[in-house]
């Protein structure tokens, strides 16, 4: 085996990607398809699933190392028949990408639903975060499998995005729990990382950015003014960082958020 095989090659490794039907996440299992891995995609739009899986056979000619299971990640005997179904599959689990998530449009402070606020809240903490780490902790833990998760945070973890207000704290909270999981899971050799992607068209925010005829909105314009590289990401911008943190590579490292968003923290006047 290589350096760059050993270090970053995830031969021998299977990971269970959520929201996996989705954008970013359909990315990230190409990437980690690439780098040796098997795939399985979890989502909770059926047609999606398959429609990504043929996407990634026909992309990276993979021959039986992805497949995919429909689950509802806000119930929790879902996941863990999900879980049961993925570890026949390959044998076993070794990474875990929290990627479901996703917003509920955008609106002043004084015209928050309290039922929008909680859905919001559920899907992307709860469903994309607590509860599959809560069910793959366990499995690791009896397994004594070295696990690694990889939760997706966002800019809006770092400070609050204008009108997503339960997508914000979410997404804050999501970070707040990398860090609280990784010191939790440490002493089993598990680690806990996560991802801070700037601003990526896709499903859930492509109406916020984009208007029909494919020109910027209002704060599709005021995203990339505030993006120092003056773009929207590729979701392959996200690949090797996504692979750098599910890799032995990085096994000294557990409670990171690491942006990949063209610089738009720094930016300042
Ligand atoms: N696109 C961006 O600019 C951006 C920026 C920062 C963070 N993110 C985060 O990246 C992740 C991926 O988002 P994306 O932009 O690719 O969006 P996406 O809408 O393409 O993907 C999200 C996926 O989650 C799935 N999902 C929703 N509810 C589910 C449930 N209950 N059970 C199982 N699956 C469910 C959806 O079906 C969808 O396929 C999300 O956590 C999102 O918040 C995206």
């Amino acid at each position: 085996m290589t350096f760059l095989e050993s270090t970053f090659g995830l031969q021998g490794k299977t990971a269970v990607i959520t929201g996996g039907a989705g954008t970013l996440c359909g990315a990230i299992g190409e990437a980690y398809i690439r780098a040796g891995g098997n795939v399985i995609l979890w989502d909770i739009r059926a047609e999606a699933l398959s429609a990504r899986v043929g996407q990634l056979n026909e992309a990276c000619g993979c021959c039986g190392r992805v497949d995919a299971v429909e689950v509802d990640l806000l119930n929790e005997p879902s996941i863990q028949e999900a879980l049961t179904k993925s570890v026949t599959k390959f044998g076993r689990v070794d990474v875990l990408v929290n990627g479901a998530g996703g917003n509920r449009g955008k609106c002043a402070l004084t015209d928050v639903k309290e039922e929008d606020f909680e859905f919001v809240l559920k899907l992307n903490l709860i469903a994309g975060c607590l509860l599959p780490t809560k069910h793959f902790a366990r499995y690791w833990i009896e397994n004594r499998i070295r696990g690694a998760v990889l939760n997706i945070a966002s800019m809006a973890a770092f400070s609050p995005l204008s009108g997503v207000w339960a997508y914000s704290a979410a997404k804050a909270a999501v970070m707040n729990q990398t860090m609280a999981h990784a010191k939790e899971l440490a002493p089993w050799g598990i680690r806990v990382n996560g991802i801070a992607p700037g601003f990526f068209v896709a499903d859930q925010n492509r109406r916020l950015l984009l208007n029909e005829d494919g020109s910027l909105t209002q704060r599709g314009r005021d995203v990339i003014a505030h993006t120092p590289m003056q773009r929207f990401g590729d979701p392959n911008d996200l690949a090797a960082a996504a692979v750098f943190l599910a890799a032995d590579g990085a096994a000294f490292v557990s409670g990171v958020t690491l942006p990949v968003d063209g610089a738009f923290l720094c930016h300042s006047i």
